[in-house]
């Protein structure tokens, strides 16, 4: 069915459908919503989960009687509703405090400034039971090369994520880190700017475990990657720890468009891998996470529709994918273009290379002519994803 359910694990930031449209050419076109009704609005239209950054539920400065205020009204809607906060995460990018970065300011007063910030968000997070922690470091970057020691902000990176880890393990809160890649926007170039980047990053870290990565779609897909790509790669590392779903087209300024609304072919091959993991067994059980904004266009309704397009995409290349997968003839073309025998080691069990130099059949007598004049296949097969796809099959 392509009625979400809890179960679909779909969640949505409080920053996307209540984006009040605010660009650099242009005043807001929508109204500020009230977290308190996007909880309840989000519940009933299938979702399980909010996901927000501190300034997006509490005004930044906000008084210490208005934040407790706002957190016990979000407290009692999420109780009201059933929504759970999967992952939470921190604006280290608004105010002009940040302009800079934050964990990599040149400023040392503003990267302690920006672990405090932090800090007390995972205390709000870990009390409403969120287990994972987004880190997008939006500002920390630089638009002149002469103006930033890369390596030196890479140390200061890895210093707050340490630092930040043992928090959390010393309050027993029990986060799991998604660091969030961008190549650029708002910076001229950001650190650790594709999913590639990330995961090396996480090796360099005190507690590596606890560090994954969170690949937006629109992201990867600036860099002129394929994301599909990116989170397999990322799910072998076992670095997959939130996703967030939109659509792109191509390197561009970041559209963050409802998902499947940019490469819709690329969101196909996503969704069959998240879902299926192309053996039939889904590699992915975090939260379906829509990091979108609804275009300036769009009324109220229009955002809402918004909410429910990203849902009803998911669910639709959820039932092509499955679709493709139960045919006979998918399964036959896929066969003939041997995906599955990818699996077979290469060398047999125990085969050493001296066993290798010593088998003919692998080089001397290897039919080199032969091997390079057969067909994959891969065209066939190909279209008849774009069939399924299509709603042709
Ligand atoms: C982007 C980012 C931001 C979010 C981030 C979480 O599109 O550039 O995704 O929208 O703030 O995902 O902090
Ligand atoms: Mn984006
Ligand atoms: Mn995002
Ligand atoms: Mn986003």
């Amino acid at each position: 069915s392509v009625q979400p359910t809890r179960d679909d694990k779909f969640s949505f930031g409080l920053w996307t459908v209540g984006w009040e449209a605010r660009d650099p050419f242009g005043e807001a076109t929508r109204p500020a919503l009230d977290p308190i009704e996007t909880v309840h609005k989000l519940a009933e239209l299938g979702a399980y989960g909010v996901g927000f950054h501190d300034d997006d539920l509490v005004p930044f400065g906000a008084d210490a009687a208005t934040r407790d205020g706002i957190i016990a009204r979000f407290k009692k809607a999420l109780d009201e509703t059933g929504l759970i906060v999967p992952s939470v995460t921190t604006n280290l990018f608004t105010h002009p405090v940040f302009k800079d970065g934050g964990f990599t300011s040149n400023d040392r007063g503003v990267r302690r400034y920006a672990l405090r910030k932090v800090l007390r968000q995972m205390d709000l997070g870990a009390e409403l039971g969120s287990k994972i922690l987004v880190l997008w470091g939006g500002r920390e970057g630089s638009e002149y090369d002469s103006a930033k020691d890369v390596r030196a902000a890479l140390d200061r990176y890895r210093e707050a994520l340490n630092l930040l880890a043992q928090y959390s393990e010393d309050r027993g809160y029990g986060f799991r880190f998604a660091i969030e890649p961008k190549p650029n926007e708002p910076r001229g170039d950001i650190l650790l700017p594709t999913a590639g980047h990330a995961i090396a990053f996480t090796q360099e870290l005190e507690r590596p475990e606890l560090f994954g990565i969170n690949p937006e779609v629109g992201h990867e897909q600036m860099s002129n990657l394929n994301f599909t790509h990116g989170i397999a790669q990322a799910l072998w590392h076992n670095k997959l720890f939130h996703i967030d779903l939109n659509g792109q087209h191509g390197p561009k300024y970041d559209q963050d468009l409802v998902f499947g609304h940019g490469d819709l072919f690329n969101a196909f091959s996503t969704v069959d891998l998240l879902e299926n993991g192309l053996d039939g067994v889904s590699p992915y059980d975090g939260p379906r996470h829509f990091d979108y904004k609804p275009s300036r266009t769009e009324n109220v309704d229009g955002a809402w529709e918004s909410v429910k397009a990203n849902m009803r995409t998911y669910l639709l290349l959820k039932e092509r994918a499955a679709a493709f997968r139960a045919d006979p003839e998918v399964q036959e073309a896929l066969a003939a273009a041997r995906v599955g025998d990818l699996s077979t080691p290469t060398l047999k069990p125990g085969e050493s290379y001296a066993d290798l130099l010593a088998d003919r059949d692998a080089f001397e007598d290897f039919d080199v002519t032969a091997a390079g004049a057969q067909g994959y296949g891969f065209i066939r097969l190909h279209q008849l994803a774009v069939e399924h796809l299509m709603g042709a099959r």
